[in-house]
């Protein structure tokens, strides 16, 4: 057990710990935030900052302040701090989302919670271990696969890259694969009867539809499989959450059609 020292202004509680505003006024705003120390021999819990929010635009300069102002222990994956490198997942107020990206103003005028992305295993606090959603990323090989390598660049027309459109762009965050259900109840089963996602099957189908990859057959035959493709239900919860604007169900849904057309 390690020995606890709370700062000036805090208090433990039955339900987690409260840290009150450094100082009177300004505009506070209470943050709840996940808390989970695989090392302190305790359960994970819920703390509340009152924050001074005068002058924090975005979720994760919230972060960063409740970090350096209330408790340096606070751990949080961050890196760009413009939408680019998808680190900054978490689920905001009960919707998965960049921290980076979403605005304190998107989020109302009550309590803001921040909880780690669902269903993935917890290392500390808000960092997720995201190896399974990596593996299955793996899975689809996402490089390309041509079986003549040219000798100067692989070049593609102008309408052929379109096509890539609304694929190429996703930033791997996850934010779509664990807000759906499916994936919560199959996704993570040791590659046995194993859905693989939104996220492995959008960047499967972003391979797929790249005119200089040969491997589109043996790409669809690894895919047609009961759980890792068909445990999609087109509940659309990946949409809804997507931070770049894409849409995996769609991608899904043309993998399917292929399949048919491919019989
Ligand atoms: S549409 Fe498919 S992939 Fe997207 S949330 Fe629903 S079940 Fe999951
Ligand atoms: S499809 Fe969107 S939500 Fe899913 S991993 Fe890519 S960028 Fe993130
Ligand atoms: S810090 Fe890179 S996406 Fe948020």
């Amino acid at each position: 057990m390690v020995e606890l020292t709370l700062p000036r202004n805090s208090k433990i509680t039955g339900k987690g710990r409260v840290h009150k505003a450094k100082a009177d006024g300004g505009d506070i705003r209470t943050v709840k935030v996940y808390r989970y120390d695989p090392d302190d021999g305790e359960n994970p819990r819920v703390d509340s900052y009152q924050v001074d929010v005068t002058g924090v635009s975005m979720v994760l300069d919230l972060l960063i302040k409740i970090k350096s102002d209330f408790d340096s222990t606070l751990a949080f994956r961050r890196s760009c701090r413009e939408g680019v490198c998808g680190s900054c997942a978490f689920n905001i107020n009960g919707k998965n989302g960049l921290a980076c990206i979403t605005g304190l103003d998107e989020l109302g005028s009550g309590d803001i919670s921040i909880y780690p992305l669902p269903h993935q295993p917890v290392v500390k606090d808000l960092v997720t271990d995201l190896s399974k959603f990596y593996q299955q990323h793996a899975e689809v090989q996402p490089y390309l696969q041509a079986d003549d390598e040219p000798e100067t660049e692989h070049r593609q027309s102008p309408e052929d890259r379109e096509k890539l459109d609304g694929l190429y762009e996703c930033i791997l965050c996850a934010c779509c694969s664990t807000s759906c259900p499916s994936y919560w109840w199959n996704g993570n089963k040791d590659g046995q009867d194993e859905y693989l996602g939104p996220a492995a099957l959008l960047q499967a189908h972003r391979w797929i539809k790249d005119s200089r990859d040969d491997k589109t057959d043996e790409r669809l035959a690894a895919l047609e499989d009961t759980f890792k493709l068909y445990r999609c239900h087109t509940i659309m919860n990946c949409v809804n959450v997507c931070p770049k604007g894409l849409n995996p169900a769609e991608a899904i849904n043309e993998i399917k059609r292929m399949q048919v057309e491919r019989r």
